[in-house]
């Protein structure tokens, strides 16, 4: 059953891989698909029982981290107190998941402690965790987190995963091949909210064009899933840097977004802002060959560039060593 999260008591440890959007962020609010996958760069925390709740030893009295306490009201009523430990190597807020990440692990933590479950009611779980710490989003990000690999989001149902649901709101999610490319990814250093860009957004798409943009940003996730699909980097590329335009057309990119992506040119097929814009992360697709090459000019125009690839592995419970006090 390597497809479930078992049951085991406390102390539990769990990672997660946080994610990459590829096409079609924000639009996918709206109902479009998008195409993402998850990075292998991971979040891992450690839950065990304690005299008093903490997350990473904060001091009394600290502003209890948004993600924690919604994780706390949604999976852990009555569980009685915890500490838990996080870490990782994602920049925080900077649009490469690193909250869906830990909610992901966490969730997948305290579903072991409660009796284990599947990993459909552990998106949707994760889902709803980090909805309520945003309380806007979409489920794509938990999504991956919790399954690894290339995913789509309201793309049909073909290779269809699980669904994902609130009030009258589904999420379709579906699982795409791994074309095995390399991609580059670099934060800008400048952190921004998810929230804050995703409402900026919904009032761009709501004013006058906004249904013409939104059919635009449409068109170019579902050509952008197919040539990923087919492993056609070069109308990959055309399509990042068509996506591109669309996000600075809803007033999400940021000067340091354009400066990386001008850094890249030379050596991308094609590049966009990845996850919520206005600051945050780009995502460029290396023209062959010149994957070191990518990553050297992120660096040197100031940003902090990652080579990475997808990873299969989603969420899972990680063995803690006979020492970790069980
Ligand atoms: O939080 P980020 O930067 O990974 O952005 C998520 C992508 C959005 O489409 C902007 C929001 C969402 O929940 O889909």
């Amino acid at each position: 059953m390597t497809d479930e999260i078992p049951a085991r008591d406390l102390p539990v440890s769990a990672r997660a891989p946080g994610k990459c959007i590829v096409f079609g962020e924000h639009a996918v609010v709206r109902g479009a698909p998008e195409l993402l996958f998850a990075l292998d760069l991971e979040a891992q925390v450690v839950v065990r029982r304690s005299e008093r709740t903490v997350l990473n030893a904060e001091p009394e009295g600290a502003e209890p981290n948004p993600y924690f306490r919604s994780a706390l009201d949604l999976a852990w009523r009555g569980g009685g107190p915890i500490a838990v430990r996080s870490v990782t190597r994602l920049p925080r807020a900077a649009g490469l998941g690193s909250s869906a990440a830990f909610v992901a692990a966490l969730a997948a933590a305290l579903a072991s402690a409660t009796g284990g479950t599947d990993r459909a009611a552990l998106a949707q779980r994760a889902f709803e965790i980090e909805r309520g710490a945003q309380g806007v989003g979409s489920p794509g990000d938990t999504s991956a987190s919790v399954a690894g690999g290339y995913l789509t989001v309201n793309a049909g149902s073909s290779g269809r995963l699980w669904e994902v649901a609130r009030g009258e709101d589904r999420w379709t999610i579906g699982r795409v091949d791994d074309p095995g490319w390399v991609w580059a990814v670099a934060y800008t250093g400048v952190p921004r909210s998810t929230a804050d860009a995703v409402r900026a957004v919904a009032a761009r798409f709501g004013s006058d064009g906004g249904g013409r943009l939104l059919e635009e940003f449409r068109r170019v996730a579902s050509e952008g899933i197919d040539a990923v699909g087919r492993g056609d980097r070069e109308a990959t590329g055309r399509l990042l840097t068509r996506n591109q335009e669309l996000l600075r057309e809803v007033g999400v990119s940021h000067p340091r977004i354009e400066e990386l992506l001008r850094a890249a040119e030379p050596a991308a097929e094609g590049a966009k802002l990845t996850g919520a814009g206005a600051g945050g992360s780009i995502v460029a697709l290396p023209k062959a060959g010149r994957e070191t090459e990518l990553v050297r000019r992120l660096a040197r125009a100031g940003g902090l560039p990652f080579a990475v690839r997808g990873t299969p592995a989603g969420a899972s419970l990680v063995d803690l060593p006979a020492s970790a006090g069980r």
